[in-house]
């Protein structure tokens, strides 16, 4: 069994490109690993979020990968700012971190473009906090995006300069876990491209069905095909990867044997798919609802998921600290 980390940041609401891309892999994932997925909201901080919308972010995420399926008895689900213990890890290894390798990043590169007003040194160090996170507990799988590969490498580099610093051999190297073939891209309903948060074309699980209907009334579509067999075209094919999701296979075939045969009517997919989609997420939908309106529950999740993450943590911690030469007297 492989220790693997995630952190999930706590913003937006998640979208279905979301569930069926990352979140189906950490359920699946949660059946055979050791899974340690947390909120990353210290990292959240480099954005100067205000104290409520702060809390309510991460309440509202932490509701959502609860509905969508995490287990907190099967994973360790926690909120990032209750372990001192990475506090402590990010402040040790700043130490080895150097100023010119953290702002050749590109992460930072666009970050600063991005928040020009407010280029805080958390922003530069946050490939460091992200380090933390992962090696407090000595974890060798990160489940992350292409995105993220980079700021992977500095995990690897950090830890293996701890070692080398030290001379031990106690940071494992952490590699981006191969979601393997099967990881699933949902589109966006605009033409092209995959559903995102800031590209404005996605559904969020928490969405209302109305507006889940107007969405997908909206999506971009072709101007039909006007010869049998024709190939179908990229707009038209995102909406058959959706349905492929969420309809039956009956549903799918139906609709693609209309598009074959030319007499397919766009208004009819799309209300079929809308149907769909909207019986997919209304029970995660009443989930959230029912979850965030339990404080006691989320209360109880979150303690727990603290508990057992510090277990390693406390650990790991207490060794880096022997290892360091802080030694009691
Ligand atoms: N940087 C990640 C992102 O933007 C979030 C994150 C923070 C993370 N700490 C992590 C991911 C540790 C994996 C492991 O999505």
């Amino acid at each position: 069994m492989e220790t693997v980390v995630s952190g999930i940041r706590p913003t937006g609401n998640l979208h279905l490109g979301n569930y069926f891309g990352a979140i189906k892999n950490f359920l699946k994932m949660q059946e055979e690993q050791n899974c340690y997925f947390f909120i990353a909201d210290y990292h959240s901080l480099t954005t100067h979020p205000t104290p409520e919308n702060l809390h309510e972010s991460v309440k509202q995420v932490l509701a959502e990968y609860l509905a969508a399926g995490i287990d907190p008895e099967k994973s360790t689900i926690y909120i990032q700012s209750d372990l001192p213990e990475i506090a402590e890890l990010y402040l040790l290894l700043n130490m080895n971190a150097y100023i010119g390798e953290l702002e050749r990043t590109t992460s930072f590169k666009d970050k600063i473009r991005a928040q020009p007003d407010n280029v805080n040194a958390g922003l530069l160090t946050y490939p460091v906090l992200m380090a933390a996170d992962i090696i407090v507990h000595k974890a060798k799988k990160v489940p992350v995006g292409k995105d993220q590969e980079q700021n992977l490498e500095m995990t690897r580099k950090f830890a293996r300069r701890f070692n080398h610093i030290y001379k031990v051999d106690y940071f494992p190297e952490p590699t981006t876990f191969n979601f393997g073939e099967d990881l699933i891209k949902i589109p966006g309903l605009d033409g092209s491209g995959k559903m995102g948060k800031s590209e404005g074309n996605g559904i969020f699980l928490f969405e209302d069905p109305a507006s889940i209907k107007k969405k997908v009334m909206r999506a971009v579509t072709d101007s039909g095909p006007s010869a049998m067999n024709q190939t179908v075209s990229e707009s038209v094919q995102n909406l058959f990867d959706i349905m492929k999701q969420v309809s039956t296979p009956d549903t799918l075939d139906f609709f693609k044997e209309k598009y074959a045969s030319c007499d397919i009517r766009y208004g009819d997919l799309k209300k079929q798919l809308a149907e769909d989609i909207i019986n997919f997420t209304t029970p995660i939908r009443e989930k959230i609802e029912d979850i965030k309106a339990n404080d006691a529950y989320l209360s109880k999740v979150a303690q727990m998921g603290a508990e057992k993450a510090r277990e390693s943590a406390v650990k790991t911690i207490k060794e880096v600290r022997e290892i360091i030469g802080f030694r009691k007297f």
